[in-house]
């Protein structure tokens, strides 16, 4: 049987509003595709991206979210304002996050606070450096950024939680995790899982890092594999429909 994934598109802080509707005349998903689709563009260009999803059957993300309900905190964006024009998943964690804008544990569990406040799902991104992974250190950082998930294990996030395993070293680089080391990193995770909450369901854990048409099929093929997220190939509009073509 095929496997019903969750395939987002990471926009990063790419496109202008006229990009986006250059991208919207060539995109259109695979026909009958069954995997979840979501797609995370800059924040003012969530509306007109909204419009799309409706027609086009895809779910609505935003790259990040504020650590604090609402108030003056200028330039910042809630949790609260990205539910209210229909996004339905915040990517937090993310590794350009952590390393541009210094966000750490203490941060990143402030904005999961947020999501679930504002009902919103979370995919939340770990993953090691290649110095970390060189020196022995890929277990134990890993096991340092779930730590964080912890405090949210008796609220509701678990049935809103999604894992993206991203090495650092494979974002952007083209340099793509080999089959056996993304299959061992998400065993890893699935039994870290395992082990701190014993008879919960594991989340789903999607890999990203230079998934691309060529790579997607493989990959996902991968037992442990429930999905992608995947930056620069999303914004080429037939390479992300073929990639969403994966079953
Ligand atoms: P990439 O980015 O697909 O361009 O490697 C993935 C990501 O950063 O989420």
């Amino acid at each position: 049987m095929s496997k019903k994934g969750i395939i987002a598109a990471n926009w990063k802080m790419n496109f202008t509003l006229g990009e986006v509707q250059n991208f919207f005349e060539k995109f259109s998903p695979p026909h009958l595709c069954q995997h979840h689709i979501i797609i995370a563009p800059q924040f003012p260009l969530l509306t007109i991206v909204q419009s799309y999803a409706q027609k086009l059957h895809f779910f609505l993300g935003a790259q990040n979210c504020s650590t604090e309900k609402k108030g003056a905190f200028t330039g910042e964006t809630s949790a609260e304002v990205l539910s209210s024009v229909g996004v339905q998943f915040v990517i937090v964690g993310h590794s350009e996050r952590r390393q541009y804008f210094a966000e750490e544990e203490d941060i990143l569990s402030k904005k999961i606070q947020q999501c679930l406040a504002a009902n919103l799902s979370v995919i939340f991104c770990i993953g090691e450096t290649l110095h970390e992974r060189q020196n022995g250190k890929l277990e134990i950082t890993l096991k340092r950024q779930l730590s964080c998930l912890q405090e949210f294990h008796d609220k509701k996030l678990w049935e809103k939680l999604i894992i993206a395993y991203e090495p650092v070293w494979a974002i952007g680089t083209g340099k793509v995790a080999t089959l056996q080391e993304v299959q061992e990193v998400h065993q890893f995770i699935q039994a870290t899982f395992q082990s701190s909450y014993p008879g919960e369901k594991t989340p789903p854990i999607l890999y990203g890092g230079s998934v691309n048409p060529q790579n997607a099929q493989e990959l996902f093929n991968l037992p442990s594999v429930s999905g992608f997220l995947v930056g620069g190939a999303s914004l080429k509009p037939l390479d992300f429909g073929t990639i969403l073509a994966v079953q």
